[in-house]
């Protein structure tokens, strides 16, 4: 995936002097020894990362650890003390007024938890805030409006007021004014923490349904780490202003590093978080016959597939090992194929995998056109849930 946002040493120290505070940092103080000795409070201590495009990057982190200020130095509504901060490769820190302008109406857009809308404005007219700026015409904006508006499911309420609105409502307009633009950055501030669980959840799987067709790329900063497991493509995780632990969902639920991390980790899921695909075994299909091929299984049978790579069947142990004495793995002892095989995706969860799970039944994992392309055995599905990684150095990336 190719890079949209990049963080380079980013420091934001709360000073219009800050030198001092920088140098401390750089010899390696922390943000209380900074503060102690210089009075200065020290926002974001040497953060790098990069956020691929199409990602829904989280930013996750207890409350003052720098969250909002990282957002806030993204689009410069804080001024970065040193660092770089690339936009497809472009310095956004050293971006002049005119430009700056440009990237905030075109390129990035922001929604805040707690919606920033003109209260006494319409639905639409909030929605289409954004393109008024750019100067869009009215009938050309109103249109643009009514678009995103029934994007996140809110036609027919342009015409309405903020107040007449529910909060889930009110963060959909949000959301809506935020894909007004087209910008393809957007930045979502605590966006759903101030819901009531039942629509944030709601509001969490909208996002997600539509990032499926969008594709923007999302840092989404959030303080609640089951969010950012859901939600996440990749999650930053800050403490004290530094970025203490950077991967996917499932690499830092294995590998937290830090007491820190690994308190947020103790109560995940872990049967919803991981997927078939993480548990399998990889499949190494050799020929049969007749255009057929053996995939083995752990408990020593086997299944059979097409030559599209389609499980047509299974074979017990016993069989399989009878064929091979005899020689009989032709055409003609296909007749012992037994049809009762299970099927799962690689992308089910392993909750999803351990419903499936028949005992004495082969599990076969399938990718999206149906292909084989591993075997899940029950063992396998339990060490995932607990979070053994069953296979130490595979399928996960880091
Ligand atoms: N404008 C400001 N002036 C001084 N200190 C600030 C300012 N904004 C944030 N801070 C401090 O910076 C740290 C990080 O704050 P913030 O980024 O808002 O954290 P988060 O969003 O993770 O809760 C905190 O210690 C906070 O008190
Ligand atoms: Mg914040």
């Amino acid at each position: 995936m190719t890079e949209r946002l990049r963080v380079e040493n980013l420091y934001k120290v709360f000073s219009k002097s800050p030198d001092p505070a920088l140098r401390m940092l750089a010899a390696g103080a922390k943000k209380s020894e900074v503060l102690a000795k210089t009075g200065m409070v020290v926002g974001l201590n040497d953060v790098s990362l990069s956020v691929p495009s199409g990602a829904i990057y989280m930013v996750m982190g207890l409350s003052g650890s720098g969250k909002s200020t990282l957002a806030r130095c993204i689009n410069r509504l804080n001024e970065p003390s040193a660092g770089r901060i690339l936009l497809d490769g472009r310095d956004i820190v050293a971006a002049g007024e005119a430009e700056l302008r440009d990237i905030r109406r075109k390129r990035i857009s922001m929604v805040f938890q707690h919606f920033a809308l003109l209260p006494n404005r319409t639905v639409a007219e909030n929605t289409e805030f954004g393109l008024k700026l750019q100067g869009v015409s009215p009938q050309a904006r109103r249109r643009r409006a009514e678009e995103v508006l029934s994007i996140v499911g809110l036609a027919r309420w342009g015409n309405h007021y903020p107040h007449e609105l529910s909060g889930g409502m009110r963060q959909r307009v949000g959301l809506a004014r935020a894909l007004a633009t087209d910008a393809d950055v957007l930045i979502m501030d605590e966006a759903f923490s101030a819901l009531d669980p039942l629509i944030r959840t709601e509001m969490q799987d909208e996002l997600l349904r539509l990032q499926r067709t969008l594709k923007k790329t999302i840092l989404f900063i959030t303080h609640d780490f089951q969010e950012a497991l859901k939600l996440g493509t990749r999650i930053a995780i800050m403490a004290d202003g530094e970025l203490v632990r950077e991967g996917t969902p499932q690499s830092i639920v294995l590998e937290p590093g830090s007491d820190y991390v690994a308190a947020f980790t103790r109560e995940v899921d872990r049967s919803r978080l991981f997927d078939a695909r993480w548990a399998m075994t990889p499949v190494q299909p050799v020929p049969l016959a007749a255009g057929l091929c053996l995939a083995e299984t752990a408990d020593g049978g086997g299944l059979v597939l097409d030559d599209g790579g389609h499980v047509v069947g299974a074979l017990d142990a016993d069989t399989l090992r009878g064929l091979r004495d005899t020689a009989g793995l032709g055409t003609g002892g296909l007749g012992t194929l037994r049809k009762e095989f299970v099927t799962v995706r690689e992308c089910d969860s392993l909750l999803d995998a351990a419903r499936a799970h028949r005992a004495g039944r082969p599990m076969a994992v399938v990718d999206e056109d149906g292909r084989l392309t591993g075997t899940l055995a029950a063992d396998r599905i339990l060490a995932g849930i607990a979070s053994a990684p069953p296979h130490p150095a595979g399928g996960l990336h880091a």
